[in-house]
């Protein structure tokens, strides 16, 4: 790997899912220089906060949260929608917070993520072949060929979108809307008549005792101020790179270079080539950075992008995302956990179990069954805990919408639901009952966890 990089070195590297047949580059070139000239959408500042408090997550002191859409639209871009999965997140982490007794780092898959690697460079229907849809930055996903062909335009819409959302996320975090106060109205509606719904109103009532008692105590908002206010940050998978250069700048407090597309921003399984494109980008950006783990990978391979990307090993510079499926990651992760340990790396172990769980119903639909997403959250922690890791957190693709796109929990949803509310623009996601599901069980593991390190502390 060379050593000189800049914004644009990735362009000498092959490049893996980045579209190459935009009808006039040079337009696509206008666009980026465009977009080189709009504000940030985030700060160098924020970035580093991001990564320091990643760092506790590595230092086993703090938990990660990581969800949203598996791909934002222009289409379902909306105040509701935003708000519904930024409340899914609060509501989760409280859930978390609650039993883990541990920070619960709080990053959304929002405010950016529009690209799509897809698994086929091309579609067919009825006889007829297109270009596959790639996500909304890049194409639509009409199934016609002025759709499918690959619009710069989009890159400028994209932009727009995300500014707009992470106007919205700060006035959330910051205005008063995540108040701790407000924790009874964070109720999702469709979640209020559910099991998930009664657990999480009986939770909200014992954090509210904790606050009196605490108010008669005289901690406060106004002693304490961040009663008042979250953390929130951004991220979206780094796959676009002609967008993740325009948006790169040199951070006037440190002059190092940052990717002010997002807080964070992570490698995909599928362009994660130690030569390629999207590690020499992202290896030269400051920012935390994540990177999937698939079945594939092997510890050599592994070691190998580690160093790549945290060449100073630093806490909180990479967060490893296992994604094998529930069936495979007893065998896979082992492996990879006791390769970063034994070699002294520094990193957040991470799990998401929506990638390997994916699966084309008979009906044609592709859809996730929840036992299986489940049960690879459970190993994941099971082998965290053999291995004496850190089990640090969770990548979820989930909407606090009442969608039906995965199989199963607490409604038991089956296939013959799927076609009631299937509305994502790529994967299927978790609605917001699965979601709240899923953290009651990690946070009864975390729980475990909690208790028996201090049963550990005390003899
Ligand atoms: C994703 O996170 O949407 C994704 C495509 O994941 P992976 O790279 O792990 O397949
Ligand atoms: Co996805």
């Amino acid at each position: 790997m060379s050593e000189h990089w800049t914004p644009a070195s990735w362009r000498a590297k092959p490049a893996q899912h980045i579209p190459t047949d935009y009808p006039d580059p040079s337009a696509l070139a206008m666009v980026e220089d465009t977009l080189r000239a709009m504000p940030p959408l985030v700060f160098a500042g924020e970035a580093r906060r991001l990564k320091s408090l990643l760092g506790d997550v590595a230092a086993g002191k703090a938990f990660l949260l990581q969800g949203g859409d598996c791909a934002e639209s222009f289409k379902e871009f909306h105040a509701d929608n935003i708000r519904d999965t930024f409340r899914l997140i609060l509501q989760m982490a409280v859930v978390l917070t609650f039993a883990g007794g541990k920070p619960v780092v709080k990053v959304g898959r929002m405010a950016g993520q529009f690209a799509k690697p897809r698994s086929s460079a091309t579609e067919t229907i009825n006889g007829v072949t297109l270009p596959s849809y790639r996500g909304d930055i890049i194409n639509g996903m009409e199934f016609t060929p002025q759709a499918r062909t690959p619009d710069p335009n989009r890159l400028l819409q994209a932009y727009a979108q995300s500014s707009a959302t992470l106007n919205l996320l700060r006035a959330f975090a910051g205005g008063g809307y995540a108040d701790l106060y407000n924790i009874h109205r964070w109720t999702l509606g469709f979640v209020n008549d559910s099991p998930q719904g009664a657990r999480y109103r009986e939770l909200s009532e014992k954090i509210s005792e904790a606050l009196t008692f605490m108010a008669a105590i005289g901690v406060t908002p106004e002693t304490q101020p961040d009663l008042h206010r979250v953390e929130f940050f951004t991220s979206h998978e780094a796959l676009l790179l002609g967008f993740e250069e325009a948006m790169t700048r040199v951070d006037s407090t440190s002059g190092e270079w940052y990717d002010t597309s997002a807080h964070l921003v992570w490698i995909g399984e599928r362009t994660r080539q130690l030569d390629g494109a999207h590690v020499e980008y992202c290896r030269g950006v400051k920012n935390p950075i994540g990177l999937k783990c698939g079945p594939t990978m092997e510890p050599d391979d592994l070691l190998r992008l580690v160093d790549a990307l945290n060449p100073k090993n630093e806490p909180g510079r990479l967060t490893l995302y296992g994604r094998f499926g529930h069936d495979k990651i007893a065998d896979r992760l082992p492996r990879l956990m006791r390769a970063t340990k034994a070699g002294g790396r520094s990193v957040v172990w991470a799990t998401d179990p929506m990638h390997g769980n994916t699966l084309t119903a008979a009906n044609g639909y592709k859809t996730r069954p929840f036992d299986r997403i489940l049960s690879e959250v459970k190993s994941f922690i099971e082998v965290a805990k053999a291995e004496g890791v850190h089990p640090g957190g969770v990548h979820l693709e989930m909407t606090g919408k009442n969608v039906t796109e995965c199989l199963g929990g607490a409604r038991a949803l089956t296939e013959g639901d799927l076609a009631d509310r299937y509305h994502t623009h790529c994967d299927p996601r978790l609605n917001g009952e699965q979601a709240l599901e899923l953290a009651f069980l990690v946070a009864e593991k975390l729980k475990d966890e909690r208790i028996e390190a201090a049963r550990r502390a005390a003899g």
